[in-house]
Protein backbone atom coordinates (compact mmCIF):
# COMPACT_ATOMS: atom_id res chain seq x y z
CA UNK A 1 0.00 0.00 0.00
CA UNK A 2 1.08 3.60 -0.41
CA UNK A 3 2.79 5.08 2.34
CA UNK A 4 2.36 9.60 1.45
CA UNK A 5 3.45 11.65 4.54
CA UNK A 6 -0.03 13.59 4.00
CA UNK A 7 -2.28 14.52 1.18
CA UNK A 8 -0.57 15.49 -1.98
CA UNK A 9 -0.72 19.04 -3.35
CA UNK A 10 -2.57 19.91 -6.20
CA UNK A 11 0.12 22.11 -7.86
CA UNK A 12 2.34 19.14 -7.76
CA UNK A 13 0.14 17.32 -10.79
CA UNK A 14 -1.21 20.58 -11.94
CA UNK A 15 1.94 21.49 -14.37
CA UNK A 16 2.39 17.75 -15.75
CA UNK A 17 -1.59 17.25 -16.82
CA UNK A 18 -2.53 20.91 -17.55
CA UNK A 19 -3.36 21.10 -21.23
CA UNK A 20 -4.05 24.16 -23.77
CA UNK A 21 -7.93 24.46 -22.93
CA UNK A 22 -7.72 28.31 -24.62
CA UNK A 23 -7.07 26.39 -27.75
CA UNK A 24 -9.18 23.48 -27.41
CA UNK A 25 -12.03 26.07 -26.76
CA UNK A 26 -11.54 28.70 -29.77
CA UNK A 27 -10.85 25.59 -31.97
CA UNK A 28 -14.23 23.34 -31.07
CA UNK A 29 -16.19 27.21 -31.84
CA UNK A 30 -14.22 27.93 -35.20
CA UNK A 31 -15.12 24.08 -35.81
CA UNK A 32 -18.79 23.40 -34.50
CA UNK A 33 -20.37 26.62 -35.49
CA UNK A 34 -19.17 26.26 -39.22
CA UNK A 35 -21.65 22.59 -39.56
CA UNK A 36 -24.80 22.57 -40.89
CA UNK A 37 -26.36 21.64 -37.71
CA UNK A 38 -24.50 24.18 -35.41
CA UNK A 39 -22.57 21.99 -32.17
CA UNK A 40 -20.34 22.91 -29.10
CA UNK A 41 -19.05 20.01 -27.19
CA UNK A 42 -20.86 19.86 -23.51
CA UNK A 43 -17.34 19.74 -22.08
CA UNK A 44 -16.91 23.34 -21.92
CA UNK A 45 -19.71 24.09 -20.04
CA UNK A 46 -17.53 23.77 -17.27
CA UNK A 47 -15.10 26.40 -16.76
CA UNK A 48 -15.40 27.82 -13.31
CA UNK A 49 -18.88 29.54 -13.57
CA UNK A 50 -20.38 26.63 -15.82
CA UNK A 51 -18.53 24.00 -13.15
CA UNK A 52 -20.61 26.57 -10.07
CA UNK A 53 -24.18 26.56 -11.71
CA UNK A 54 -23.97 22.87 -12.37
CA UNK A 55 -23.34 22.44 -8.53
CA UNK A 56 -26.29 24.69 -8.60
CA UNK A 57 -28.37 22.51 -11.15
CA UNK A 58 -27.68 19.11 -8.76
CA UNK A 59 -29.20 21.30 -6.05
CA UNK A 60 -32.69 21.69 -7.80
CA UNK A 61 -35.91 20.42 -6.91
CA UNK A 62 -36.36 19.24 -10.93
CA UNK A 63 -32.81 18.03 -11.87
CA UNK A 64 -33.99 14.19 -9.56
CA UNK A 65 -30.70 12.41 -10.71
CA UNK A 66 -28.44 13.60 -8.27
CA UNK A 67 -30.63 13.21 -4.77
CA UNK A 68 -31.74 9.88 -6.58
CA UNK A 69 -28.02 9.02 -6.75
CA UNK A 70 -26.80 9.71 -3.29
CA UNK A 71 -29.73 8.19 -1.90
CA UNK A 72 -28.77 4.65 -4.00
CA UNK A 73 -25.40 5.31 -3.01
CA UNK A 74 -25.92 5.86 0.81
CA UNK A 75 -27.87 2.85 0.86
CA UNK A 76 -25.25 0.13 -1.01
CA UNK A 77 -22.09 2.03 -0.20
CA UNK A 78 -21.42 -0.97 2.26
CA UNK A 79 -22.44 -4.25 -0.53
CA UNK A 80 -20.20 -2.23 -2.76
CA UNK A 81 -17.26 -2.47 -0.14
CA UNK A 82 -18.04 -5.78 0.86
CA UNK A 83 -17.56 -6.79 -2.45
CA UNK A 84 -14.72 -5.08 -4.06
CA UNK A 85 -12.41 -5.19 -0.02
CA UNK A 86 -10.12 -2.95 0.76
CA UNK A 87 -6.72 -1.05 -0.09
CA UNK A 88 -7.48 0.38 -3.22
CA UNK A 89 -6.71 3.71 -5.42
CA UNK A 90 -9.83 5.19 -6.18
CA UNK A 91 -10.38 7.13 -9.27
CA UNK A 92 -12.85 9.40 -9.62
CA UNK A 93 -13.63 10.48 -13.28
CA UNK A 94 -14.91 14.63 -13.08
CA UNK A 95 -15.00 14.65 -9.35
CA UNK A 96 -16.46 18.02 -9.80
CA UNK A 97 -17.39 19.01 -5.56
CA UNK A 98 -16.72 15.18 -4.91
CA UNK A 99 -19.86 15.52 -2.58
CA UNK A 100 -20.99 11.75 -3.47
CA UNK A 101 -17.04 10.81 -3.17
CA UNK A 102 -17.55 10.23 1.03
CA UNK A 103 -20.58 8.38 0.60
CA UNK A 104 -18.16 5.27 -1.29
CA UNK A 105 -14.68 5.92 0.71
CA UNK A 106 -15.78 5.93 4.10
CA UNK A 107 -16.95 2.05 3.47
CA UNK A 108 -14.09 1.08 0.93
CA UNK A 109 -11.23 2.00 3.14
CA UNK A 110 -9.15 2.90 0.07
CA UNK A 111 -5.25 2.80 -0.26
CA UNK A 112 -5.32 6.41 -2.34
CA UNK A 113 -7.76 8.68 -3.93
CA UNK A 114 -7.27 10.16 -7.38
CA UNK A 115 -9.97 13.03 -8.23
CA UNK A 116 -9.80 13.68 -12.07
CA UNK A 117 -11.66 16.69 -13.30
CA UNK A 118 -11.32 19.98 -15.78
CA UNK A 119 -11.96 22.60 -13.50
CA UNK A 120 -8.38 22.81 -11.36
CA UNK A 121 -9.76 25.57 -9.10
CA UNK A 122 -12.63 23.56 -8.31
CA UNK A 123 -10.55 20.34 -8.13
CA UNK A 124 -8.28 22.25 -6.05
CA UNK A 125 -11.40 23.29 -3.17
CA UNK A 126 -12.77 19.76 -3.33
CA UNK A 127 -9.72 18.14 -2.75
CA UNK A 128 -9.18 20.13 0.12
CA UNK A 129 -12.34 19.61 1.57
CA UNK A 130 -11.85 15.61 1.39
CA UNK A 131 -8.04 15.36 3.34
CA UNK A 132 -10.26 17.15 6.10
CA UNK A 133 -12.35 14.60 6.28
CA UNK A 134 -9.98 11.65 5.72
CA UNK A 135 -6.38 12.77 7.15
CA UNK A 136 -3.84 10.51 6.13
CA UNK A 137 -5.83 9.59 3.08
CA UNK A 138 -3.09 10.01 0.15
CA UNK A 139 -5.32 12.48 -2.60
CA UNK A 140 -3.61 12.86 -5.97
CA UNK A 141 -5.57 15.57 -8.33
CA UNK A 142 -5.27 15.38 -11.88
CA UNK A 143 -6.58 18.34 -14.08
CA UNK A 144 -7.36 16.34 -17.44
CA UNK A 145 -10.42 16.11 -19.35
CA UNK A 146 -10.58 12.40 -18.98
CA UNK A 147 -12.23 11.77 -22.44
CA UNK A 148 -8.71 12.02 -23.78
CA UNK A 149 -5.47 10.03 -22.27
CA UNK A 150 -4.19 11.00 -19.57
CA UNK A 151 -1.87 9.31 -16.73
CA UNK A 152 -2.13 8.12 -13.37
CA UNK A 153 0.43 9.70 -11.13
CA UNK A 154 3.40 7.57 -10.15
CA UNK A 155 2.77 6.51 -6.79
CA UNK A 156 -0.43 4.75 -7.15
CA UNK A 157 0.66 2.94 -10.69
CA UNK A 158 1.52 -0.66 -8.66
CA UNK A 159 -1.58 -0.14 -6.63
CA UNK A 160 -5.60 -1.86 -7.39
CA UNK A 161 -7.68 -0.01 -9.01
CA UNK A 162 -11.52 0.76 -8.37
CA UNK A 163 -13.23 3.51 -10.90
CA UNK A 164 -15.45 5.67 -9.27
CA UNK A 165 -18.03 7.48 -12.19
CA UNK A 166 -21.17 8.85 -10.61
CA UNK A 167 -23.73 11.27 -12.17
CA UNK A 168 -24.74 9.81 -15.41
CA UNK A 169 -21.80 11.92 -17.13
CA UNK A 170 -21.40 8.90 -19.31
CA UNK A 171 -24.53 9.80 -20.98
CA UNK A 172 -23.18 13.17 -22.11
CA UNK A 173 -21.40 11.40 -24.69
CA UNK A 174 -22.41 9.40 -28.00
CA UNK A 175 -22.64 5.78 -28.16
CA UNK A 176 -19.72 4.96 -29.36
CA UNK A 177 -17.66 7.39 -27.38
CA UNK A 178 -19.43 5.79 -24.51
CA UNK A 179 -18.39 2.44 -25.40
CA UNK A 180 -14.84 4.06 -26.37
CA UNK A 181 -14.58 5.31 -23.05
CA UNK A 182 -15.07 2.43 -21.01
CA UNK A 183 -12.95 0.40 -22.92
CA UNK A 184 -10.52 3.00 -22.14
CA UNK A 185 -11.39 3.11 -18.01
CA UNK A 186 -10.78 -0.43 -18.25
CA UNK A 187 -7.45 -0.49 -20.41
CA UNK A 188 -6.20 2.31 -17.95
CA UNK A 189 -7.36 0.66 -14.57
CA UNK A 190 -6.37 -2.61 -15.54
CA UNK A 191 -7.46 -6.52 -15.15
CA UNK A 192 -8.69 -7.08 -11.72
CA UNK A 193 -10.48 -3.15 -11.27
CA UNK A 194 -14.05 -2.62 -10.40
CA UNK A 195 -16.27 0.43 -11.79
CA UNK A 196 -18.93 1.96 -10.07
CA UNK A 197 -21.04 3.69 -12.08
CA UNK A 198 -24.11 6.09 -12.03
CA UNK A 199 -26.13 5.78 -15.09
CA UNK A 200 -29.68 7.74 -15.42
CA UNK A 201 -32.40 5.67 -16.65
CA UNK A 202 -34.90 5.87 -19.56
CA UNK A 203 -37.99 6.91 -19.16
CA UNK A 204 -40.74 4.04 -17.88
CA UNK A 205 -43.48 3.59 -15.10
CA UNK A 206 -41.54 6.11 -12.34
CA UNK A 207 -40.66 8.61 -14.76
CA UNK A 208 -42.62 10.44 -17.66
CA UNK A 209 -40.52 12.76 -20.79
CA UNK A 210 -41.99 15.62 -19.11
CA UNK A 211 -40.29 15.16 -15.49
CA UNK A 212 -36.70 14.54 -17.76
CA UNK A 213 -37.39 17.79 -19.69
CA UNK A 214 -37.99 19.61 -16.74
CA UNK A 215 -34.93 18.50 -15.09
CA UNK A 216 -32.95 19.80 -18.07
CA UNK A 217 -35.64 23.20 -18.51
CA UNK A 218 -35.96 24.62 -14.18
CA UNK A 219 -38.15 26.98 -13.20
CA UNK A 220 -35.44 29.09 -11.60
CA UNK A 221 -33.97 29.03 -15.09
CA UNK A 222 -30.52 27.71 -13.61
CA UNK A 223 -29.42 24.94 -16.56
CA UNK A 224 -30.72 28.19 -19.14
CA UNK A 225 -28.04 29.95 -17.41
CA UNK A 226 -24.87 26.97 -17.70
CA UNK A 227 -25.98 26.89 -21.27
CA UNK A 228 -25.79 30.39 -21.74
CA UNK A 229 -22.74 30.31 -20.14
CA UNK A 230 -21.14 28.99 -23.51
CA UNK A 231 -21.83 32.40 -25.66
CA UNK A 232 -20.35 34.21 -22.48
CA UNK A 233 -17.45 32.56 -22.13
CA UNK A 234 -17.55 33.26 -26.07
CA UNK A 235 -17.87 36.79 -25.21
CA UNK A 236 -14.90 36.63 -22.92
CA UNK A 237 -12.22 34.27 -23.92
CA UNK A 238 -12.58 34.09 -28.41
CA UNK A 239 -13.42 38.38 -28.37
CA UNK A 240 -16.82 37.11 -29.16
CA UNK A 241 -19.73 39.39 -30.00
CA UNK A 242 -22.40 37.25 -29.66
CA UNK A 243 -25.80 39.32 -28.13
CA UNK A 244 -27.20 36.51 -25.94
CA UNK A 245 -30.65 38.61 -25.80
CA UNK A 246 -30.80 36.64 -29.07
CA UNK A 247 -30.85 33.09 -28.14
CA UNK A 248 -33.14 31.05 -25.86
CA UNK A 249 -32.73 28.09 -24.03
CA UNK A 250 -34.03 24.78 -25.18
CA UNK A 251 -34.32 21.30 -24.12
CA UNK A 252 -36.32 18.23 -25.23
CA UNK A 253 -36.57 14.45 -25.13
CA UNK A 254 -35.35 13.27 -28.79
CA UNK A 255 -37.04 9.79 -28.37
CA UNK A 256 -35.10 7.98 -31.33
CA UNK A 257 -31.38 8.86 -29.42
CA UNK A 258 -32.92 8.28 -26.30
CA UNK A 259 -31.21 11.69 -25.15
CA UNK A 260 -32.17 15.12 -23.68
CA UNK A 261 -31.07 17.42 -26.24
CA UNK A 262 -29.40 20.98 -24.93
CA UNK A 263 -29.94 24.01 -27.55
CA UNK A 264 -29.34 27.47 -28.32
CA UNK A 265 -31.92 28.94 -29.98
CA UNK A 266 -31.82 31.79 -32.28
CA UNK A 267 -34.63 34.03 -31.32
CA UNK A 268 -33.89 36.44 -34.72
CA UNK A 269 -31.59 36.24 -37.66
CA UNK A 270 -28.58 37.27 -35.60
CA UNK A 271 -24.87 37.71 -36.59
CA UNK A 272 -21.08 37.95 -34.49
CA UNK A 273 -17.79 37.44 -34.72
CA UNK A 274 -15.55 35.31 -32.40
CA UNK A 275 -12.16 33.74 -32.23
CA UNK A 276 -10.99 35.57 -35.42
CA UNK A 277 -14.31 34.80 -37.86
CA UNK A 278 -17.59 35.61 -38.64
CA UNK A 279 -20.80 33.39 -38.06
CA UNK A 280 -24.75 33.79 -38.64
CA UNK A 281 -27.59 31.82 -37.12
CA UNK A 282 -31.09 32.29 -38.97
CA UNK A 283 -34.40 32.71 -36.26
CA UNK A 284 -34.79 29.10 -34.92
CA UNK A 285 -31.55 28.04 -35.79
CA UNK A 286 -29.64 26.51 -32.96
CA UNK A 287 -26.23 25.78 -31.36
CA UNK A 288 -26.64 21.87 -29.99
CA UNK A 289 -24.74 22.00 -26.89
CA UNK A 290 -25.09 18.90 -25.23
CA UNK A 291 -26.60 15.37 -25.46
CA UNK A 292 -27.82 13.12 -22.21
CA UNK A 293 -28.18 9.52 -22.93
CA UNK A 294 -30.39 7.46 -20.79
CA UNK A 295 -30.67 4.19 -20.64
CA UNK A 296 -32.38 0.53 -19.73
CA UNK A 297 -31.06 -1.73 -17.24
CA UNK A 298 -30.61 -4.00 -19.78
CA UNK A 299 -29.31 -1.88 -22.45
CA UNK A 300 -26.45 -0.32 -19.45
CA UNK A 301 -25.23 -4.16 -18.82
CA UNK A 302 -24.95 -4.29 -22.86
CA UNK A 303 -22.96 -1.29 -22.55
CA UNK A 304 -20.76 -2.89 -19.74
CA UNK A 305 -20.27 -5.94 -21.82
CA UNK A 306 -19.36 -4.29 -24.92
CA UNK A 307 -16.83 -2.32 -23.53
CA UNK A 308 -14.65 -5.25 -21.64
CA UNK A 309 -16.59 -4.90 -18.36
CA UNK A 310 -18.46 -7.37 -16.64
CA UNK A 311 -22.16 -6.45 -14.41
CA UNK A 312 -21.83 -8.04 -11.17
CA UNK A 313 -24.52 -6.08 -9.62
CA UNK A 314 -27.37 -2.94 -10.00
CA UNK A 315 -29.30 -1.09 -7.66
CA UNK A 316 -32.25 1.53 -8.54
CA UNK A 317 -34.44 3.84 -6.29
CA UNK A 318 -38.13 2.28 -5.56
CA UNK A 319 -39.23 4.25 -8.72
CA UNK A 320 -37.05 3.49 -11.51
CA UNK A 321 -35.14 7.04 -11.98
CA UNK A 322 -31.82 6.30 -11.89
CA UNK A 323 -29.29 3.45 -11.55
CA UNK A 324 -25.81 2.70 -10.12
CA UNK A 325 -23.87 -0.35 -11.09
CA UNK A 326 -21.09 -2.44 -10.09
CA UNK A 327 -18.81 -4.00 -12.96
CA UNK A 328 -15.37 -5.85 -12.54
CA UNK A 329 -12.44 -6.22 -15.58
CA UNK A 330 -11.16 -9.61 -15.84
CA UNK A 331 -8.84 -8.58 -18.69
CA UNK A 332 -7.82 -11.26 -21.11
CA UNK A 333 -10.89 -13.50 -20.27
CA UNK A 334 -11.74 -15.36 -23.75
CA UNK A 335 -15.57 -15.18 -24.07
CA UNK A 336 -17.85 -17.87 -25.77
C1 LIG B 1 -22.94 16.25 -16.08
N1 LIG B 1 -24.11 15.70 -16.77
C2 LIG B 1 -24.30 14.30 -16.40
C3 LIG B 1 -25.33 16.50 -16.61
C4 LIG B 1 -26.51 15.80 -17.31
O1 LIG B 1 -27.52 15.61 -16.64
O2 LIG B 1 -26.40 15.44 -18.47
C5 LIG B 1 -25.12 17.88 -17.19
C6 LIG B 1 -26.36 18.72 -17.17
N2 LIG B 1 -26.81 19.39 -18.19
C7 LIG B 1 -27.89 20.04 -17.84
N3 LIG B 1 -28.19 19.73 -16.62
C8 LIG B 1 -27.22 18.91 -16.15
Amino acid sequence: MYEAAGPVDLHDFAADYAVDFAADFANAVRTGLAQPQKVIPARFFYDETGSRLFEAITQLPEYYPTRTETAILSEHAGAIAAAVGPGRVVVEYGSGSSTKTPLLLKPLQPSAYVPVDISGEFLAQSAAALAVQFPGLPILPVIADFTRSFQLPDPVAALPRLGFFPGSTLGNLGPSAAIDLLRSFADVLGPGSWLVIGLDLAPGAGKSVAMLEAAYDDAAGVTAAFNFNLLHRINRELAGTVRTDDFAHRAIWNEGGGRIEMHLVARIDTQFRAAGQNFALAAGETIHTEDSHKWTLAESRLMACASGWSPQAQWTDERARFAVHLWRHEGGAIQP
